[in-house]
Protein backbone atom coordinates (compact mmCIF):
# COMPACT_ATOMS: atom_id res chain seq x y z
CA UNK A 1 0.00 0.00 0.00
CA UNK A 2 1.13 3.59 -0.74
CA UNK A 3 2.40 5.68 2.39
CA UNK A 4 -0.11 8.28 1.03
CA UNK A 5 -3.09 5.83 1.48
CA UNK A 6 -2.04 4.58 4.51
CA UNK A 7 -1.63 8.03 5.93
CA UNK A 8 -4.84 8.88 4.13
CA UNK A 9 -6.23 5.56 6.25
CA UNK A 10 -4.67 6.76 9.72
CA UNK A 11 -5.77 10.18 9.60
CA UNK A 12 -9.44 8.81 8.42
CA UNK A 13 -9.75 6.51 11.46
CA UNK A 14 -8.74 9.65 13.70
CA UNK A 15 -11.34 11.78 12.41
CA UNK A 16 -13.99 8.98 12.33
CA UNK A 17 -12.99 8.52 16.53
CA UNK A 18 -13.01 12.12 17.24
CA UNK A 19 -16.80 12.54 15.76
CA UNK A 20 -17.96 9.42 17.60
CA UNK A 21 -16.39 10.19 21.10
CA UNK A 22 -19.50 12.29 22.01
CA UNK A 23 -22.06 10.63 20.44
CA UNK A 24 -21.78 7.30 22.04
CA UNK A 25 -23.05 6.87 25.86
CA UNK A 26 -19.75 4.44 25.56
CA UNK A 27 -21.43 1.04 25.43
CA UNK A 28 -23.10 1.22 28.75
CA UNK A 29 -25.14 -1.94 27.87
CA UNK A 30 -28.43 0.42 27.60
CA UNK A 31 -27.62 1.89 24.05
CA UNK A 32 -29.95 1.06 21.44
CA UNK A 33 -29.27 -0.26 17.59
CA UNK A 34 -31.53 0.35 14.79
CA UNK A 35 -31.44 -2.62 12.48
CA UNK A 36 -32.99 -1.92 9.41
CA UNK A 37 -33.53 -5.34 7.10
CA UNK A 38 -34.68 -4.89 3.35
CA UNK A 39 -37.43 -7.84 3.94
CA UNK A 40 -38.57 -10.87 5.06
CA UNK A 41 -39.14 -12.42 1.44
CA UNK A 42 -35.86 -14.11 1.38
CA UNK A 43 -34.46 -16.60 4.16
CA UNK A 44 -30.99 -14.89 4.34
CA UNK A 45 -32.55 -11.64 5.31
CA UNK A 46 -34.76 -13.52 8.26
CA UNK A 47 -31.53 -15.18 9.61
CA UNK A 48 -29.46 -12.17 9.15
CA UNK A 49 -31.68 -10.22 11.33
CA UNK A 50 -31.86 -12.90 13.84
CA UNK A 51 -28.41 -13.51 14.28
CA UNK A 52 -28.11 -9.51 14.68
CA UNK A 53 -31.33 -9.21 17.64
CA UNK A 54 -29.37 -12.05 19.31
CA UNK A 55 -25.58 -10.78 19.39
CA UNK A 56 -26.33 -7.24 20.31
CA UNK A 57 -28.84 -8.57 23.08
CA UNK A 58 -26.18 -10.70 24.31
CA UNK A 59 -24.08 -8.02 23.86
CA UNK A 60 -26.43 -5.64 26.05
CA UNK A 61 -27.81 -3.48 23.65
CA UNK A 62 -31.50 -2.59 22.86
CA UNK A 63 -32.26 -3.61 19.78
CA UNK A 64 -34.80 -1.70 17.09
CA UNK A 65 -35.06 -4.32 14.30
CA UNK A 66 -37.28 -3.66 11.22
CA UNK A 67 -37.99 -5.09 8.04
CA UNK A 68 -39.14 -3.18 5.10
CA UNK A 69 -41.17 -5.85 2.74
CA UNK A 70 -38.87 -4.58 0.12
CA UNK A 71 -40.38 -1.23 -0.36
CA UNK A 72 -37.90 2.05 -0.01
CA UNK A 73 -40.54 4.13 1.31
CA UNK A 74 -41.03 2.03 4.30
CA UNK A 75 -37.68 1.26 4.84
CA UNK A 76 -37.01 5.04 4.58
CA UNK A 77 -39.75 6.02 7.38
CA UNK A 78 -38.40 3.08 9.54
CA UNK A 79 -35.08 4.47 9.60
CA UNK A 80 -35.89 7.89 10.56
CA UNK A 81 -37.99 6.31 13.65
CA UNK A 82 -35.03 4.79 14.80
CA UNK A 83 -32.91 7.91 14.68
CA UNK A 84 -35.61 9.70 16.42
CA UNK A 85 -36.00 6.41 19.23
CA UNK A 86 -32.92 7.51 20.13
CA UNK A 87 -30.62 4.58 18.49
CA UNK A 88 -26.96 5.45 19.05
CA UNK A 89 -25.80 3.34 16.23
CA UNK A 90 -27.78 2.50 12.60
CA UNK A 91 -26.93 -0.89 10.60
CA UNK A 92 -29.09 -0.52 7.34
CA UNK A 93 -29.39 -3.69 4.61
CA UNK A 94 -31.03 -1.04 1.87
CA UNK A 95 -33.36 -2.20 -0.23
CA UNK A 96 -31.77 0.31 -3.24
CA UNK A 97 -28.83 1.14 -2.10
CA UNK A 98 -29.36 5.13 -3.13
CA UNK A 99 -32.66 5.81 -1.36
CA UNK A 100 -32.54 6.93 1.65
CA UNK A 101 -30.35 9.90 1.77
CA UNK A 102 -32.88 11.94 3.45
CA UNK A 103 -32.47 9.70 6.70
CA UNK A 104 -28.78 9.46 6.39
CA UNK A 105 -28.87 13.49 6.76
CA UNK A 106 -30.31 13.10 9.48
CA UNK A 107 -28.80 10.46 11.21
CA UNK A 108 -25.77 12.81 10.15
CA UNK A 109 -27.53 15.79 12.16
CA UNK A 110 -28.14 13.67 15.12
CA UNK A 111 -24.07 12.70 14.93
CA UNK A 112 -25.45 9.18 14.61
CA UNK A 113 -22.78 6.41 13.05
CA UNK A 114 -23.98 4.30 10.43
CA UNK A 115 -22.94 0.79 9.09
CA UNK A 116 -23.88 -0.93 6.26
CA UNK A 117 -24.68 -3.96 6.10
CA UNK A 118 -23.93 -6.65 3.34
CA UNK A 119 -25.38 -3.78 1.05
CA UNK A 120 -23.47 -0.31 0.38
CA UNK A 121 -25.32 2.71 0.92
CA UNK A 122 -24.74 4.75 -2.42
CA UNK A 123 -24.19 8.44 -2.95
CA UNK A 124 -23.95 9.97 0.75
CA UNK A 125 -21.07 10.84 3.35
CA UNK A 126 -22.69 9.51 6.24
CA UNK A 127 -21.92 5.99 5.52
CA UNK A 128 -19.15 5.47 8.06
CA UNK A 129 -18.36 1.35 7.92
CA UNK A 130 -19.48 -1.28 5.35
CA UNK A 131 -19.49 -4.95 6.72
CA UNK A 132 -20.22 -7.19 3.96
CA UNK A 133 -19.10 -10.80 2.14
CA UNK A 134 -16.07 -10.04 -0.77
CA UNK A 135 -19.05 -10.05 -3.47
CA UNK A 136 -16.21 -9.57 -6.35
CA UNK A 137 -15.07 -13.27 -4.60
CA UNK A 138 -18.39 -14.67 -4.86
CA UNK A 139 -18.82 -13.88 -8.42
CA UNK A 140 -15.27 -15.27 -9.27
CA UNK A 141 -16.60 -18.31 -7.46
CA UNK A 142 -19.31 -19.23 -9.52
CA UNK A 143 -17.37 -18.33 -12.98
CA UNK A 144 -14.75 -20.49 -11.59
CA UNK A 145 -17.15 -22.93 -11.08
CA UNK A 146 -18.48 -23.04 -14.82
CA UNK A 147 -14.89 -23.14 -16.46
CA UNK A 148 -13.67 -25.94 -14.60
CA UNK A 149 -17.15 -27.93 -15.07
CA UNK A 150 -17.18 -27.36 -18.77
CA UNK A 151 -13.44 -27.60 -18.88
CA UNK A 152 -13.33 -24.43 -20.65
CA UNK A 153 -9.62 -24.35 -21.54
CA UNK A 154 -9.10 -27.65 -22.74
CA UNK A 155 -12.47 -28.88 -24.25
CA UNK A 156 -13.32 -27.79 -27.96
CA UNK A 157 -17.02 -26.35 -27.50
CA UNK A 158 -18.46 -24.14 -27.90
CA UNK A 159 -20.71 -24.11 -25.09
CA UNK A 160 -24.25 -22.30 -24.74
CA UNK A 161 -24.44 -19.65 -21.63
CA UNK A 162 -26.96 -17.97 -20.34
CA UNK A 163 -26.96 -15.05 -17.41
CA UNK A 164 -28.85 -14.01 -14.53
CA UNK A 165 -28.18 -10.99 -12.86
CA UNK A 166 -29.75 -9.31 -9.53
CA UNK A 167 -31.14 -6.06 -8.59
CA UNK A 168 -29.87 -2.82 -10.25
CA UNK A 169 -30.25 -1.30 -7.38
CA UNK A 170 -27.84 -3.44 -5.50
CA UNK A 171 -24.75 -2.17 -5.73
CA UNK A 172 -23.64 -5.81 -4.67
CA UNK A 173 -25.48 -7.23 -7.88
CA UNK A 174 -22.80 -5.59 -9.69
CA UNK A 175 -19.69 -7.19 -8.01
CA UNK A 176 -20.90 -10.31 -8.81
CA UNK A 177 -21.63 -10.23 -12.32
CA UNK A 178 -17.79 -8.42 -13.06
CA UNK A 179 -16.31 -11.32 -10.50
CA UNK A 180 -18.21 -14.13 -12.80
CA UNK A 181 -17.75 -12.22 -15.93
CA UNK A 182 -13.93 -11.68 -15.44
CA UNK A 183 -13.53 -15.44 -15.90
CA UNK A 184 -15.81 -16.08 -17.84
CA UNK A 185 -15.71 -13.04 -20.93
CA UNK A 186 -12.45 -14.08 -22.39
CA UNK A 187 -14.34 -17.67 -23.56
CA UNK A 188 -17.18 -15.34 -24.70
CA UNK A 189 -14.75 -13.67 -26.51
CA UNK A 190 -12.70 -16.50 -28.05
CA UNK A 191 -16.26 -18.27 -28.98
CA UNK A 192 -15.87 -21.15 -26.44
CA UNK A 193 -18.63 -19.79 -25.01
CA UNK A 194 -21.69 -18.56 -26.65
CA UNK A 195 -24.75 -16.64 -24.81
CA UNK A 196 -27.27 -17.74 -27.22
CA UNK A 197 -29.94 -14.85 -26.09
CA UNK A 198 -26.90 -12.07 -27.09
CA UNK A 199 -27.53 -11.09 -23.76
CA UNK A 200 -24.78 -10.54 -22.15
CA UNK A 201 -24.62 -6.35 -20.82
CA UNK A 202 -25.92 -6.11 -16.99
CA UNK A 203 -28.73 -4.14 -18.16
CA UNK A 204 -29.74 -7.10 -20.22
CA UNK A 205 -29.26 -9.92 -17.02
CA UNK A 206 -30.48 -7.65 -14.41
CA UNK A 207 -33.52 -9.20 -11.63
CA UNK A 208 -35.60 -6.13 -10.83
CA UNK A 209 -35.93 -6.80 -6.60
CA UNK A 210 -33.80 -10.20 -7.18
CA UNK A 211 -37.41 -11.93 -7.75
CA UNK A 212 -37.44 -15.63 -8.09
CA UNK A 213 -41.06 -14.63 -10.51
CA UNK A 214 -39.14 -12.04 -12.22
CA UNK A 215 -35.83 -14.54 -13.04
CA UNK A 216 -37.91 -17.52 -14.29
CA UNK A 217 -40.23 -15.06 -16.77
CA UNK A 218 -36.75 -14.18 -18.52
CA UNK A 219 -36.03 -16.88 -18.61
CA UNK A 220 -39.11 -18.79 -20.15
CA UNK A 221 -38.90 -16.11 -22.94
CA UNK A 222 -35.23 -17.18 -23.47
CA UNK A 223 -36.16 -20.35 -23.32
CA UNK A 224 -39.31 -20.47 -25.86
CA UNK A 225 -36.95 -18.29 -27.91
CA UNK A 226 -33.86 -19.72 -28.23
CA UNK A 227 -33.99 -23.27 -26.92
CA UNK A 228 -37.22 -24.48 -28.04
CA UNK A 229 -35.74 -26.24 -31.26
CA UNK A 230 -33.88 -28.50 -28.73
CA UNK A 231 -30.59 -26.27 -28.71
CA UNK A 232 -28.80 -27.47 -25.25
CA UNK A 233 -28.34 -24.19 -22.53
CA UNK A 234 -24.45 -26.01 -21.23
CA UNK A 235 -23.99 -22.89 -18.27
CA UNK A 236 -26.94 -20.46 -16.89
CA UNK A 237 -24.44 -18.28 -14.41
CA UNK A 238 -26.88 -17.07 -11.69
CA UNK A 239 -25.96 -14.88 -8.96
CA UNK A 240 -27.91 -15.87 -6.06
CA UNK A 241 -30.38 -18.78 -4.89
CA UNK A 242 -33.89 -16.94 -5.55
CA UNK A 243 -32.97 -16.13 -9.49
CA UNK A 244 -31.16 -19.47 -9.73
CA UNK A 245 -35.24 -21.12 -8.52
CA UNK A 246 -36.49 -18.71 -11.32
CA UNK A 247 -34.41 -20.40 -14.11
CA UNK A 248 -34.72 -24.04 -12.42
CA UNK A 249 -38.62 -23.31 -12.33
CA UNK A 250 -38.29 -22.07 -16.11
CA UNK A 251 -35.81 -25.16 -16.97
CA UNK A 252 -38.60 -27.54 -15.16
CA UNK A 253 -41.56 -26.28 -17.44
CA UNK A 254 -39.61 -25.32 -20.71
CA UNK A 255 -36.48 -27.34 -21.57
CA UNK A 256 -36.24 -30.85 -23.05
CA UNK A 257 -32.48 -30.51 -23.54
CA UNK A 258 -29.80 -31.63 -21.24
CA UNK A 259 -29.92 -30.16 -17.79
CA UNK A 260 -27.46 -27.13 -17.09
CA UNK A 261 -24.57 -26.41 -14.60
CA UNK A 262 -26.98 -23.82 -12.41
CA UNK A 263 -24.69 -21.61 -9.91
CA UNK A 264 -25.94 -19.57 -7.04
CA UNK A 265 -25.27 -17.78 -3.33
CA UNK A 266 -26.81 -18.01 -0.11
CA UNK A 267 -27.38 -21.44 0.12
CA UNK A 268 -31.08 -21.36 0.68
CA UNK A 269 -32.81 -24.34 1.60
CA UNK A 270 -34.69 -24.86 -1.34
CA UNK A 271 -31.70 -24.31 -3.07
CA UNK A 272 -29.43 -26.78 -1.04
CA UNK A 273 -32.78 -29.29 -1.54
CA UNK A 274 -32.16 -28.40 -5.16
CA UNK A 275 -28.76 -29.06 -5.06
CA UNK A 276 -28.97 -32.45 -3.69
CA UNK A 277 -31.88 -33.09 -6.40
CA UNK A 278 -29.38 -32.10 -9.13
CA UNK A 279 -31.05 -29.19 -10.03
CA UNK A 280 -28.35 -26.65 -9.07
CA UNK A 281 -24.84 -27.14 -9.35
CA UNK A 282 -23.39 -25.12 -6.37
CA UNK A 283 -24.12 -22.57 -4.50
CA UNK A 284 -21.99 -20.09 -2.22
CA UNK A 285 -22.13 -19.93 1.40
CA UNK A 286 -22.38 -16.70 3.20
CA UNK A 287 -22.24 -17.46 6.90
CA UNK A 288 -24.49 -14.47 8.65
CA UNK A 289 -23.31 -15.84 12.01
CA UNK A 290 -19.79 -14.61 10.93
CA UNK A 291 -20.88 -11.15 9.32
CA UNK A 292 -23.50 -10.67 12.65
CA UNK A 293 -20.83 -11.50 14.62
CA UNK A 294 -18.67 -9.31 13.17
CA UNK A 295 -21.33 -6.10 12.84
CA UNK A 296 -21.97 -6.58 16.68
CA UNK A 297 -17.94 -6.14 17.41
CA UNK A 298 -17.95 -2.74 15.04
CA UNK A 299 -20.94 -1.39 17.02
CA UNK A 300 -19.01 -1.83 20.11
CA UNK A 301 -16.22 -0.37 19.14
CA UNK A 302 -17.95 2.38 17.61
CA UNK A 303 -19.66 2.89 20.94
CA UNK A 304 -16.77 2.54 22.93
CA UNK A 305 -14.73 5.09 20.83
CA UNK A 306 -11.98 2.43 20.11
CA UNK A 307 -10.33 1.88 16.32
CA UNK A 308 -13.40 0.33 14.26
CA UNK A 309 -11.93 -3.05 12.83
CA UNK A 310 -11.70 -3.01 9.10
CA UNK A 311 -9.99 -4.94 6.31
CA UNK A 312 -10.51 -3.12 3.04
CA UNK A 313 -9.96 0.69 2.65
CA UNK A 314 -9.74 0.41 -1.27
CA UNK A 315 -12.80 -1.24 -2.60
CA UNK A 316 -15.93 0.41 -1.86
CA UNK A 317 -16.30 3.91 -3.39
CA UNK A 318 -20.00 4.82 -3.05
CA UNK A 319 -19.85 7.70 -5.36
CA UNK A 320 -19.08 10.17 -2.43
CA UNK A 321 -16.34 8.69 -0.62
CA UNK A 322 -14.07 4.88 -0.42
CA UNK A 323 -16.40 3.58 2.61
CA UNK A 324 -13.55 1.64 5.16
CA UNK A 325 -15.16 -1.76 4.81
CA UNK A 326 -14.77 -5.31 6.88
CA UNK A 327 -15.22 -8.28 3.71
CA UNK A 328 -16.05 -11.56 4.88
CA UNK A 329 -15.24 -14.72 3.11
CA UNK A 330 -17.42 -16.83 0.63
CA UNK A 331 -17.33 -20.42 0.84
CA UNK A 332 -17.81 -22.63 -2.06
CA UNK A 333 -20.78 -24.68 -1.24
CA UNK A 334 -22.42 -27.97 -3.30
CA UNK A 335 -23.56 -31.49 -3.17
CA UNK A 336 -20.15 -32.63 -1.58
CA UNK A 337 -19.82 -30.52 0.96
CA UNK A 338 -22.84 -29.16 2.16
CA UNK A 339 -23.16 -31.72 5.33
CA UNK A 340 -19.66 -30.43 6.77
CA UNK A 341 -20.49 -26.44 6.11
CA UNK A 342 -23.85 -26.09 6.59
CA UNK A 343 -24.76 -29.40 8.97
CA UNK A 344 -21.36 -29.92 10.94
CA UNK A 345 -21.01 -26.20 11.42
CA UNK A 346 -24.69 -25.98 12.88
CA UNK A 347 -26.34 -23.66 10.13
CA UNK A 348 -28.79 -26.34 9.60
CA UNK A 349 -30.24 -28.78 10.99
CA UNK A 350 -30.41 -32.24 9.13
CA UNK A 351 -34.55 -31.63 8.94
CA UNK A 352 -33.63 -28.72 8.09
CA UNK A 353 -33.16 -30.45 4.31
CA UNK A 354 -34.82 -33.35 4.36
C1 LIG B 1 -26.97 -10.26 -1.04
C2 LIG B 1 -27.23 -11.68 -1.48
C3 LIG B 1 -28.72 -11.87 -1.70
C4 LIG B 1 -29.30 -10.78 -2.55
C5 LIG B 1 -30.81 -10.86 -2.62
C6 LIG B 1 -27.57 -9.30 -2.03
O1 LIG B 1 -27.31 -7.99 -1.67
O2 LIG B 1 -25.58 -10.04 -0.89
O3 LIG B 1 -26.76 -12.57 -0.49
O4 LIG B 1 -28.94 -13.10 -2.34
O5 LIG B 1 -28.97 -9.52 -2.06
O6 LIG B 1 -31.39 -10.66 -1.39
Amino acid sequence: MKLTKVLGTVLCSAMLLVSFAGCAAGGSGKDKVGVSMPTKDLQRWNQDGDYMKQELEKAGYEVDLQYAANDVATQLSQVENMINSGCKVLVIAAIEGSSLGEALDMAEAKNIPVIAYDRLLMESDTVDYYATFDNYMVGTIQGEFIKDQLDLDNADGPFNLEITGGDPGDNNALFFYQGAMDVLNPYIDSGKLVVVSGQTEFSDIATASWKTENAQSRAETILSSFYADGTNVDAWLCSNDSTALGVANALAANYTGEYPIITGQDCDIANVKNMLDGKQSMSVFKDTRTLAAQVVKMVGQILSGETVDVNDTETYDNGKKVVPSYLCEPVFADANNYEKILIDSGYYSASDLA
